[in-house]
Order: C-alpha cells, then structure tokens, then sequence
C-alpha cells in the first residue's frame, strides 16, 4: 500500500505539481495550507486541511495516520527575509521546529524539508556544487534553510527520524506567481506579454541553474520511492544566463523586449550551478531534463490559457 502523505504548505507552487505527481502514483494526499491553491479548484481526491502552521492542534490533528510530512511552508524568499529577521525566525525556524517535534510525537516515518539549492551556498568558487560543499548564506532566507537543515539532521540522530532534505535550484512553469520576487522566467513571461521592459539586474551574465517544476516533482517523487535518504540537489545542472534567458523567450514568443539593467542586489547569490551526480546515480544517466526552450513554451503556453495577464 502507498504511504499516507501530509504536505504543509501543499497549496503554493511546487506543492500543487507535487499533488498531481503523488496522485498519479495513488499515494494518498493530506493538504495542509493557509489557503487553497489559487489557479486551480479543489481536488476531491485531497483531504484539505485549511490552517496555520503555527496552529499546533491543528497539524497534530493533521498528522494522525501519515507516513511522510512534506514540509513546503515558507513566507518568505531571499529578498523579503531580511526585512524582518525575527518575524523570519518566528514564522519559518520555529516552526519547522515544531513541526519536527509533532513528526517524532506522531511517530512519522520520514520528513522531507525543502531546502535551497541557491541560499544555503552562497556564493561558491566552485561551480558545479556538490551536497558537501561548504554552506555559506548571504540572506535570513538561506541561514533559516540551513539552520533548519542541521535541525532535521539533528533529530534524525535524537529520535532517528529519517528525512529527505531537498536542494532545488530555481524550478520555473506554470502555477509560478510572477512578482518578481522570485520566478524570473514566469516574470519575464508575463512581463513580454504586457508588453512592459524586463529588468535585469546587474549585467545578466551571471549564471544559474534552472529546472522545470514537473522534472523536480518527478525526482522528488522518485527519491520517495527509491526510500532515499540524505541531502539531495535537484536542478538540471547546467548554467543559464538572464541574458540566455531573455533570448529564449524572444525567440519562443517572437518578440523583441525591451531590457534595463539595474544594479546588483547584495542577497543575489551569483553564479550557482548545482552538481547533480548524486540524483543521475540514484535516476539512471537517462532522465531527460526538460529543455529550458521547452519549459518556457509550456510555461507561456500555460499563462496565455489562463488568461493571468491582467
Ligand atoms: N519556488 C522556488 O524558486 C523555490 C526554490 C527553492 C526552494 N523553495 C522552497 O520550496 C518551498 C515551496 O516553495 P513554493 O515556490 O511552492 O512556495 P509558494 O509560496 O508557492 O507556496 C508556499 C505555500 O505555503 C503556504 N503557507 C505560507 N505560510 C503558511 C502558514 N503559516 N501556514 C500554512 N501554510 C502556509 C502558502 O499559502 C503557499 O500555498 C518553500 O519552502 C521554498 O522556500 C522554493
């Protein structure tokens, strides 16, 4: 039988392409969320759980019968983490700590943290970069990832816990919010429809690694099933420009945009290309990635079908 699973935070981006990649392979899906997924309807094959993640009652509530917690809920991004460095410890350190402790209470069999493929490293020398690299955060973001990296690795050695932890370098497609807080391919895209500049900043050649979501989801979803354990990046393990990036949709829509380029920002982890070795050996050397020209297409396919341009 599948195992039972609890995603927090189920209802944002990755979290609705990692519902539809479980139910495909019948695991059953506990949501746990603020909200309900913005661009789509409920699903009745979910059981929803609409609540705070610092509702304590409530997620032990939602945790009876699971096997697995996915752990998705976040509220903030590189760029808002460090406005407020208490709120940021509050509402993600605390409690992904809770969290943690209601698994070990509720006897789960395993944890998977989304972690950052981009934050906790920082800015590395060495490019691609490997699980073991030294971690190195330039944002709240990213010291909050790694804190609670080291907290899950500490209570797999306390109460033997087992855990996945997830290193995802940039997933872009469809269901991405574009507000330029994160997502630059889904900003751009809706920002070429509108016909507005798209803003670069720094001199857009810097380099970083980007994977679309569904090939995320599907490795993700394959660790699970291959009942992994440890730290994994997942990107595609290749290095894009902003500047590549802007050529692709040009060429993909047919457009030419117009770009300003505005200064660096000190929380931009520069260059970052993840090693993936680790999941090729685990996958077999013939997934696929998909194509960032494809990923695009489908993206924009996606955002024109919805219609989201206003
Ligand atoms: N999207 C990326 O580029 C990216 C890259 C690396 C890591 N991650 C991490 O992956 C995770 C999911 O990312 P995403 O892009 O799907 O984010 P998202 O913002 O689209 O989804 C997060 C979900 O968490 C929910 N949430 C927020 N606060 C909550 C609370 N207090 N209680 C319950 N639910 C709450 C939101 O309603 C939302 O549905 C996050 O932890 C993020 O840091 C994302």
């Amino acid at each position: 039988m599948q195992n039972k699973i609890l995603i927090i935070g189920g209802n944002g981006f990755i979290g609705s392409h990692l519902i539809d990649g479980l139910l495909e392979k019948d695991y059953k899906v506990r949501v746990f969320d603020i909200t309900l997924e913005k661009f789509r309807k409920p699903n009745s094959k979910i059981d929803y759980r609409i609540s705070y993640q610092n509702n304590i009652y409530d997620l032990l509530e939602a945790m009876i019968g699971i096997d697995i917690v996915i752990h998705l809920a976040g509220t903030t991004v590189p760029s808002s983490s460090n406005i407020d460095l208490i709120a940021d410890v509050n509402n993600n350190l605390i409690t992904s700590l809770n969290i943690l402790n209601l698994c070990v209470r509720q006897g789960i069999k395993k944890v998977v943290h989304f972690s950052s493929g981009g934050a906790v490293y920082g800015n590395s020398e060495v490019l691609p970069i490997e699980e073991d690299h030294k971690k190195n955060p330039i944002s709240s973001y990213g010291i909050i990832k790694s804190t609670i990296e080291s907290y899950v690795q500490l209570h797999k050695e306390l109460y033997g816990l087992d855990y996945l932890i997830i290193r995802p370098s940039n997933p872009y497609g469809p269901r991405q919010s574009h507000t330029h807080a994160q997502g630059v391919i889904s900003t751009f895209i809706q920002n070429a429809y509108r016909n507005e500049p798209l803003q670069i900043f720094g001199n857009g050649t810097t380099r970083k690694d980007y994977i679309y979501i569904k090939d995320l989801v599907d490795i993700t979803i394959k660790l699970l099933e291959f009942n992994s354990i440890g730290i994994f990046n997942i990107g595609s393990g290749k290095g894009t420009s902003v500047n590549e990036i802007v050529q692709t949709i040009n060429k993909t829509m047919n457009l030419k945009t117009e770009v300003i380029y505005s200064e660096e920002r000190n929380y931009d982890v520069k260059n970052f290309i993840l090693n993936i070795n680790k999941i090729r050996q685990l996958l077999g050397f013939d997934f696929e990635f998909t194509s960032l020209e494809n990923g695009i297409n489908l993206t924009k396919e996606w955002i024109f079908q919805n219609r989201i341009l206003n």
